[in-house]
């Protein structure tokens, strides 16, 4: 049965797009109407005038007019435990996690804090019209039982783990190589798949990881067919100079994960700035994702993620775009999509708006490999939408004035100058999530 309705402009990507003006790779209803069943999934997509007759009696269409309705974004890598550590003046990595990240972080110990912030982050999530995010948690299997039970309650499906550090931090924030294993597999079987939840092995990066501890990853990856894997690689100088030091028998950075089994198509490395080409080559060949975190890598000064050499054609390596909140200085995908635009520009490469809004929804769903429940509005995806409000601030509104009718200009100015302002609702599983006040 049909248990909700929404009208509006449906947007949807089938394809990434070959350049701008390829309008082949969407789906778009200028008057449509998109269905949803009992159990949360889209059930029908089209024309206002060819479905408005499967609404049931009973069931009220929520009319959005003018506005665009996409897929919810997906947000590839942001950091639970940070919501107070966003903003953060004056360090580069090394120093900005120990000085902010670190102290922060140990407040996760608190379930009670834990549940607090994980309320908000949620809120935030869904204010920003992001409907699924791959988290990581504190080092503390509580804020990760805090952060599922809060997206579940909602309807939102997470990606999430428990951070994995076991050297180089403030003893209150580090586990053991057994201990990181055994809450991680306990973690595991309480979450992998209880509903929409799936969990992330989360070794935070190598400097923070012993070998032992992340040939305990790799062994949690083995055990655990379809949990994803989550790290921070090659971000920074002087992190990859102390990631030589403390591997002196690895050929790389990449290669310190790649002897513990932690590459392949479920894994996720966050930043990915300063790679050789043998390292882009493992990553391609293994099937694994590089994610693109421009507010963060600006931010905190750690440098232009290089599109164009990891996507060269020989070795293509999957890409995912992300906020990396707290590192990155925003939740909306919008702002995010529009400091990646700048990084590219600023490469000689641009990103057209297609490219950006397929990117946050149907693209990092691929990266995911979750396509077939997320990222596009197709019958059997979860209904999960955000709506967008061209007009939602006066720049906005009077540089609309001059676009009559494009819609690849329309969707330029959503990405250039849109932002939490212009989302104007959220939908998780075709349940009104957030509306703008
Ligand atoms: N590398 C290791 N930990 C972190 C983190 O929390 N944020 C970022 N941006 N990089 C990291
Ligand atoms: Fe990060």
């Amino acid at each position: 049965p049909v248990t909700a309705a929404i009208r509006g402009r449906l947007l949807s990507f089938t394809r990434a797009p070959a350049g701008p003006g390829d309008l082949d790779c969407l789906t778009y209803h200028e008057d449509g109407l998109l269905l949803v069943g009992a159990d949360g999934r889209i059930a029908a997509v089209g024309s206002w005038e060819e479905l408005r007759g499967q609404v049931p009696e009973g069931v009220t269409v929520d009319d959005h007019g003018g506005r665009l309705v996409l897929p919810g974004f997906i947000d590839t890598h942001i950091h639970f435990p940070q919501t107070q550590v966003i903003g953060s003046y004056g360090t580069q990595l090394l120093d900005w996690l120990e000085k902010y990240t670190f102290i922060e972080e140990q407040k996760y110990a608190d379930p009670a804090h834990a549940a607090a912030n994980a309320a908000f982050f949620l809120d935030e999530l869904l204010r920003n019209g992001t409907t699924t995010a791959v988290v990581y948690g504190s080092v503390h299997p509580q804020s990760v039982d805090a952060l599922f039970a809060e997206a579940e309650a909602r309807g939102a499906g997470l990606i999430a783990g428990k951070v994995m550090m076991d050297r180089h931090a403030p003893a209150a924030l580090t586990d053991t190589a057994e201990s990181g294993y055994r809450d991680s597999k306990a973690l595991i079987e309480r979450w992998h798949g209880q509903g929409r939840q799936r969990y992330a092995v989360t070794p935070r990066f190598a400097i923070t990881s012993t070998a032992a501890q992340l040939e305990a990853a790799g062994a949690l990856l083995r055990e655990h067919p379809g949990v994803h894997m989550q790290t921070h690689l090659s971000e920074n100088t002087d992190e990859i100079a102390e990631v030589r030091r403390l591997f002196p028998a690895a050929r790389d950075y990449t290669d310190v994960y790649d002897r513990f089994g932690l590459l392949g198509p479920t894994s996720l490395f966050g930043h990915c700035i300063h790679l050789s080409e043998a390292e882009m080559a493992r990553l391609s060949e293994s099937g694994s994702v590089a994610v693109f975190c421009p507010t963060s890598n600006l931010f905190i000064g750690s440098g232009l993620f290089d599109l164009d050499a990891l996507s060269a054609g020989r070795r293509p390596v999957r890409t995912a775009l992300a906020t990396d909140v707290g590192g990155g200085t925003s939740y909306s995908m919008l702002r995010t999509a529009a400091e990646a635009y700048k990084v590219l520009q600023l490469r000689r490469r641009n990103l057209p708006a297609l490219a950006a809004l397929h990117w946050m929804t149907r693209g990092n769903a691929e990266a995911l490999g979750m396509a077939g429940e997320i990222g596009s509005l197709e019958p059997g995806r979860w209904a999960d939408l955000v709506v967008l409000d061209s007009h939602a601030t006066p720049a906005m509104n009077h540089r609309m004035e001059t676009v009559d009718g494009d819609l690849e200009e329309e969707l330029f100015i959503q990405v250039t100058l849109g932002d939490d302002r212009s989302v104007a609702a959220t939908y998780l599983r075709g349940r009104s999530s957030h509306l703008r006040q």
